[in-house]
Parts: structure tokens; sequence; C-alpha cells
């Protein structure tokens, strides 16, 4: 670099600005010589002025980089704030949902899988169920005079021997085990005020279900909570004793843990006491796992292979055909 190109340099084209750090160590260097036979200890302050000072000296002289020789020193800024830049977004920024390929709350399963960690967290969800591409049901501000007071819709065809005539709201899946006794039979005691079903979710079939009469539809997950062998397949015996029941209106089999991918119907060794364990079919203080995916239907949607069995029970006939 010609020494006169240099020199212009320094002092053209917005100098101060691009230059500042070259000007302000020199001055810190300056001042500190000025202030050195008052205060001794001002000499320190040569360190970084001289650091700063050498450092603008090599981005100047240099050729390779335009941006370092524009502006000596501070261009290194640029690189140290694109280094920071992913910790900054990851740890501040971004949003647990955000991300890619993984999000936050992903790598968060991860690690907490990894460690040993407690990786389930209940209730409500962290997505933006008000986002465009969701759609809900809400409540009228005007209640519709001309509404039918009891609307119903039937499940099973004339080929069913037993349809069932469903209100449109119902209670939905919520396991015993997940919910304490009280709770299941508060919830059937309400289907039964009500007219609408209860569905038993995926943890089988208990006698709080059933002591107050209310409609009942008998979920199927995979784990067979209820009517499973002891190494965990469908137990068609179990199931047709349970579901002869009469208040076991329809049965429902659910295809895949949905929601919670990987530990959904997952319920804590701790939890699964004595009396959960009996009516689960599982050994009591070990964790509940249903398996993924369930056994008869391991390509999503063929659940086909599962309602033979469950129309070759006798009773349970109408409730093959029905939840299908
Ligand atoms: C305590 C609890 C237990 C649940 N257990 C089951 C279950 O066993 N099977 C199932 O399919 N869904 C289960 N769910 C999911 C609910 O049936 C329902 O689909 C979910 O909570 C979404 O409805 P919401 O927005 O009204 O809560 C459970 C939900 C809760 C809160």
């Amino acid at each position: 670099m010609k020494t006169a190109t240099l020199l212009a340099a320094l002092f053209t084209d917005c100098a101060l600005g691009r230059n500042g750090l070259l000007w302000a160590s020199l001055l810190l260097g300056v001042a500190a010589f000025c202030l050195a036979p008052v205060h001794p200890a001002a000499l320190l302050l040569l360190v970084p002025a001289l650091a700063v000072f050498a450092l603008c000296l090599i981005d100047l002289i240099q050729t390779r980089h335009s941006l370092r020789r524009n502006f000596p020193a501070s261009a290194r800024f640029r690189w140290f704030f694109e280094w920071l830049r992913p910790f900054l977004r990851s740890y501040i920024v971004e949003g647990d949902l955000e991300g890619r390929p993984f999000s936050l709350d992903t790598r968060a399963l991860v690690y907490a899988r990894a460690t040993g960690a407690t990786d389930a967290h209940p209730f409500g969800t962290e997505l933006d169920v008000y986002d465009g591409e969701y759609e809900w049901l809400a409540h009228s501000m005007v209640p519709n005079t001309h509404a039918d007071a009891a609307m119903r819709v039937q499940v099973g065809s004339s080929q069913c021997t037993q349809p069932y005539s469903a209100s449109r709201l119902n209670i939905s899946a919520m396991s015993f085990g997940a919910l304490s006794a009280n709770a299941i039979e508060a919830l059937n005691l309400g289907a039964k005020m009500g007219g609408f079903y209860h569905d038993t979710g995926e943890g089988g079939l208990s006698p709080y279900h059933l002591r107050h009469g209310g409609d009942i539809v008998w979920e199927l997950g995979s784990g067979y909570f209820g009517c499973r062998t002891a190494d965990g397949q469908f137990d068609p015996e179990r199931f047709r004793d349970r579901a002869s029941d009469e208040r076991v209106k329809m049965t429902e089999i659910k295809l895949s843990q949905g929601a919670k991918p990987g530990h959904g119907g997952v319920l804590p060794g701790p939890k699964v006491s004595e009396e959960i364990a009996h009516i689960r079919g599982v050994p009591a203080g070990r964790t509940a796992f249903p398996p993924q995916p369930t056994a008869h239907f391991p390509h999503q949607g063929n659940c086909w292979n599962l309602l033979p069995e469950c129309v070759n029970c006798p009773v349970a006939n109408r409730w093959g055909s029905n939840s299908a």
C-alpha cells in the first residue's frame, strides 16, 4: 500500500467514523503519557491503547479484506457478532417452537431423554391454536332459538344390531390414572345427567366409569389397557367380558398418540397403583408404556386387522361395527 494512499484513507471519506478506534487508541495513549507524571498507574492505559492501535495498523496495511481496511479494528465487531448470533438467537430471540430443523422444544425433549431427565409435561399446548391453520368451535354470543334441543348423531347403520345415538358434545378421552377416581365418577355422573357419552381414555374401563350409569365409549389404545394379555397382546376374551356391559355403548380405536408422539399414554411407575395395575392389566409400580405402533396396525390406518377380532367377540359385535 502506497504511503500517500494510506494517509489519504486516514483523512477522507468519513475518516473520523471509519477510523474511530485508531484515533481513540491514539488519544488514549497520549492521555496515558500526559497523566503518568501525576498518576503513574495511568501508564496501564497504554496496554489497551497499544493493542487496539496495533490491530488498526494491521487492518489498515493488509489488502485481503476491504472491510477491515476501510474500518480498521471496528470491522472485526461484525465477525464477533456473527459468531455470537446463533447463541443470541437460540437462547434469547428464538421462540420455543421456532428453529430449524429442530425447534427448541424438540431439542429439549432429546436432551431430557438422553440425560434421563423428566421429558413429559402435562396439560395444555404451546402451539398457537388461534393461528389460521386451526379450526375450532366457539360459543355463540346469541342463543339460537331454533336450535334442536337434542342434536344427536346416529352411529351405526342398519347392519349394526345396536346403533348408538350420540350427543354432538361429549366428554373427551381422559384415563383413570391420569384422572382420579373422584374425577372419573364426577364426569360419568355428568354424562348421565346431560345425556352424552363419557370416553374412558386408553387407561381401560374402571368401576368408577360404571358407577353412575352414564354412557361409556371404551377407548382401545396401543396398550390395549383393560383387555390385554400378560405379554401386552389384545385379549379378545377379556375385551368381550368387559365390553358386554350395557353401559359401554361404543368402542373407539385409537390409531396413534398423535398429539404427544413418543410419550402419549405413558403412566409413570409411581402412579401405577395396585388398583390401576389391576384395571389396566399391567404390573404395579412399573411405568405403563403403550407400544408404538399398535401391534395390529403397524402402518397407520390399518386398524382393520383388529376389527375382525372385535367383531368375532359375540357381544362386541355391535361395537366393532360402530367404532369403524
Ligand atoms: C388428563 C388427560 C388425560 C388424557 N388422556 C387421554 C387418553 O387416554 N386418550 C386420548 O385419546 N386422549 C387423552 N387426552 C386428550 C383429550 O382427550 C383431548 O383430546 C385433549 O385434552 C384436547 O382437548 P382439550 O383442548 O379440550 O383439552 C387426555 C387429556 C388430558 C388432559
